[in-house]
């Protein structure tokens, strides 16, 4: 199964949010037969999430948050609890997203944090890790992502929960720049061995999945789409077109 996430960032106020995720839902009901092998979520704002989900209730169309704090309730000011997550309708939230790790100095400390209460209330945790510019042109790409697993993932219990685990090189991303897909299946590799190593007891193949994130368009997405080990995209500036993302999914959907 694959797995197409929009990210939708701090983009779109939520009369535009709600317009596009209409449009979307629309497009999606028409095409749906040709999307029966792909899991597809629209994550928006926190602000729109509520309007949203009523509009995707009656649909095969998941929502998603960005984020989440790692406590389901108290005095975290500011913060958002996974359990109201989940009582919107929620399946996914995106956890350590490199511009949060960049702009909001979050850490594999907290996102190891969020992951456990994400699959505590049912959540599936979409995992972000990737190298910036200057770690791949040191040749330490592979060095920085088995470490953000590492500190991410070790001792998470995943019971029967869906991990997704997003390879996004931070210098990819929002640029234009797709890497060499020969790359991204090397990388994926990588992501999944260290995977299995870390839940050696879990069913790999029906629970962790791999996706690629990074200016991915539907120009491009058939070209590490086809590698076995990459089951999914996360797409941020492509998914605030309707037409676009839809055609992103259709293709993703071939695989
Ligand atoms: P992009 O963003 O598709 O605009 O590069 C991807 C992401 O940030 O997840």
């Amino acid at each position: 199964m694959n797995n197409i996430i929009a990210n939708w960032k701090m983009d779109l106020n939520i009369n535009q949010g709600v317009d596009l995720a209409k449009e979307f839902k629309g497009l999606f009901e028409k095409e749906k037969d040709n999307l029966k092998n792909t899991n597809i979520a629209l994550c928006p704002p926190f602000t729109h999430l509520f309007s949203i989900s009523k509009i995707l209730s009656d649909s095969k169309v998941s929502l998603g948050a960005q984020n989440m704090f790692w406590e389901s309730g108290g005095d975290f000011t500011g913060e958002i609890s996974p359990q109201w997550l989940k009582e919107l309708g929620c399946d996914f939230v995106i956890l350590g997203h490199s511009e949060r790790r960049t702009f909001l100095n979050e850490n594999y400390n907290h996102v190891h944090k969020k992951i456990n209460v994400a699959i505590e209330y049912g959540l599936q945790p979409i995992v972000c890790v990737g190298e910036t510019r200057d770690q791949r042109d040191k040749g330490l790409k592979e060095y920085v992502v088995l470490r953000q697993l590492e500190e991410a993932l070790s001792g998470i219990n995943l019971n029967n929960s869906k991990l997704l685990i997003a390879y996004e090189p931070v210098w990819a991303i929002g640029t234009g720049l797709i890497i060499d897909p020969e790359e991204i299946e090397y990388m994926s590799r990588i992501i999944l061995q260290k995977a299995i190593d870390l839940f050696s007891g879990s069913d790999i193949k029906n629970q962790i999945y791999i996706l690629y994130g990074g200016s991915v368009n539907s120009q491009n997405i058939d070209s590490f789409m086809k590698y076995p080990t990459i089951e999914g995209a996360l797409i941020g500036g492509a998914s605030l077109n309707a037409k676009e993302f839809l055609s992103i999914c259709k293709k993703a959907n071939n695989f």
